[in-house]
């Protein structure tokens, strides 16, 4: 299963290696050409917020960052995402699964590896109560093959410790702590703590739709088989760090939403859905609440948290922003429609007239088995400890977001053909 897509640049290995190298043996080294250079072996890199973390790295670290991307490729993953990103030699892609030790066993083999960023999942909740087997498999024991490589090939030469500058971040969901009470069918004025608002400095006009929120030390109480399997391998991860001390940090984000997210996540869906025109599915009334967080946001909150964060600790990265399901479908009906009046060269892309993208375009479909109300993530840990917060306001990412995938509607094309067609005619055809 394992092959990869283009020839490795022995050149990057052989220089990180020979680097470290030199720098181990003169601890102090600060040679003039260069930073150390850090590998990271980034699994389901080829997916939505993967891909997007793969651009930041690079943008943020340039060639002092050497990036293993591993991805079985499902049909949530796609190279497309990742194609510029090939093309520069310090980034590398491997076809293979998590869940296979041999692939994995091998990937530390033969590089030094840095940091594991875990994304490789199962993602989409409706799917996870079609098939939760698959989710089990791939969350918990893909997670598990890749804690036991980490802590094999990361052990110091006593065998007791770990190398130094490793370190293993898994990435979850705030839907691992369940759902919270939604109080009031209107959000309101958030007052945030003190100590937030110093880092948060301009965003001070926060709403919420409740009082509750998610914290480090809220209980996990996952609900779904989706959340339950990312629950688990939150445990997992921290029953490495606690018994075999391998250095770990988990992180737990809101709804991520911008560019190459697959279209059956909502906000995609219902953008690819108008210019299809093809109705827009509402589960429920569209009542639920979902915090949402701008992709570049939440990987400068993982390089962060990479970089920074304190060894064995989890924190939350959330968007300061809950909105309901049903004002995000109005929101982006508002928006699209102004675009296509306002910028006629995008209006090749729809099927229908500019009229037709209207409310009427809204149906409501049965609702999801027990779906969660509200997600709300407190971010203050993350904001107070390493100086992250959500720099986007969702007017400008919704809109961002919008104008990508027109400007990228040869993407949508390729990824929403074969696979996902079936998949999308089972799931809402008959509700
Ligand atoms: N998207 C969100 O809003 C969101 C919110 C909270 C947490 N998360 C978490 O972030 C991570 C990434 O989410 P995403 O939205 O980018 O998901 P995604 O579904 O877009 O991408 C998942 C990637 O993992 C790959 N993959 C799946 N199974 C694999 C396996 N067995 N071995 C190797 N690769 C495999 C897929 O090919 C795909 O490229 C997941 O762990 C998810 O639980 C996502």
């Amino acid at each position: 299963m394992c092959g990869n897509a283009k020839s490795v640049p022995t050149f990057f290995v052989f220089w990180n290696l020979v680097y470290k190298l030199f720098c181990k043996l003169h601890r102090n080294c600060n040679l003039s050409i260069g930073n150390y250079m850090e590998t990271y072996l980034v699994t389901g890199g080829a997916g939505f917020i993967g891909s997007n973390f793969v651009k930041y790295i690079r943008n943020k670290y340039g060639n002092n960052a050497f990036i293993i991307v591993l991805d079985a490729l499902t049909y949530a993953g796609n190279l497309l995402n990742i194609n510029e990103d090939l093309s520069h030699d310090n980034v590398v892609f491997i076809k293979g699964d998590i869940r296979d030790a041999e692939v994995v066993s091998s990937i530390f083999g033969k590089y030094d590896v840095d940091y594991v960023v875990n994304f490789a999942a199962e993602s989409h909740v409706d799917r996870s109560i079609s098939n939760p087997k698959l989710f089990l498999e791939t969350n918990i024991l893909g997670t598990h093959v890749m804690l036991e490589a980490a802590r094999k090939y990361w052990k110091s030469d006593d065998g007791h410790t770990y190398k130094d500058g490793k370190k293993f971040l898994q990435i979850s969901t705030d839907e691992v702590y369940g759902s919270l009470a939604k109080e009031g069918s209107e959000p309101r004025q958030l007052n945030v703590k003190d100590e937030l608002l110093r880092v948060i400095g301009s965003r001070k006009n926060l709403k919420a739709f409740g009082s509750e929120f998610f914290t480090e030390q809220t209980n996990l109480a996952p609900r779904s088989p989706y959340s339950s399997s990312k629950a688990s391998a939150d445990l997992i991860v921290m029953a490495y760090h606690e018994t075999y001390g391998l250095p770990v940090n988990i992180t737990r984000c809101s709804n991520n939403y911008g560019p190459y997210q697959f279209p059956e996540k909502l906000i995609p869906l219902l953008i690819n859905n108008i210019l299809e025109g093809k109705k827009l599915p509402v589960y429920g009334k569209g009542e639920n609440v979902r915090d949402w967080l701008y992709v570049d946001d939440h990987a400068k909150g993982i390089d962060a948290v990479l970089h920074n964060g304190r060894i064995g600790e989890v924190y939350n990265i959330g968007g300061f922003n809950e909105e309901s399901n049903i004002n995000i479908v109005k929101l982006v009906i508002d928006i699209l429609s102004k675009i296509m009046k306002e910028e006629p060269k995008y209006r090749t892309l729809l099927k229908n007239d500019i009229d037709s993208i209207n409310e009427d375009l809204i149906e409501f479909v049965t609702d999801r088995p027990g779906h969660d109300m509200r997600y709300a993530i407190d971010p203050t840990k993350i904001a107070v400890e390493l100086g992250w917060f959500p720099e986007t306001p969702f007017s400008i990412g919704i809109e961002k977001t919008i104008r990508w995938y027109l400007d990228n509607n040869d993407w949508v094309k390729s990824v929403t053909s074969g696979e996902y067609q079936k998949y999308y005619d089972e799931m809402y055809k008959n509700r």
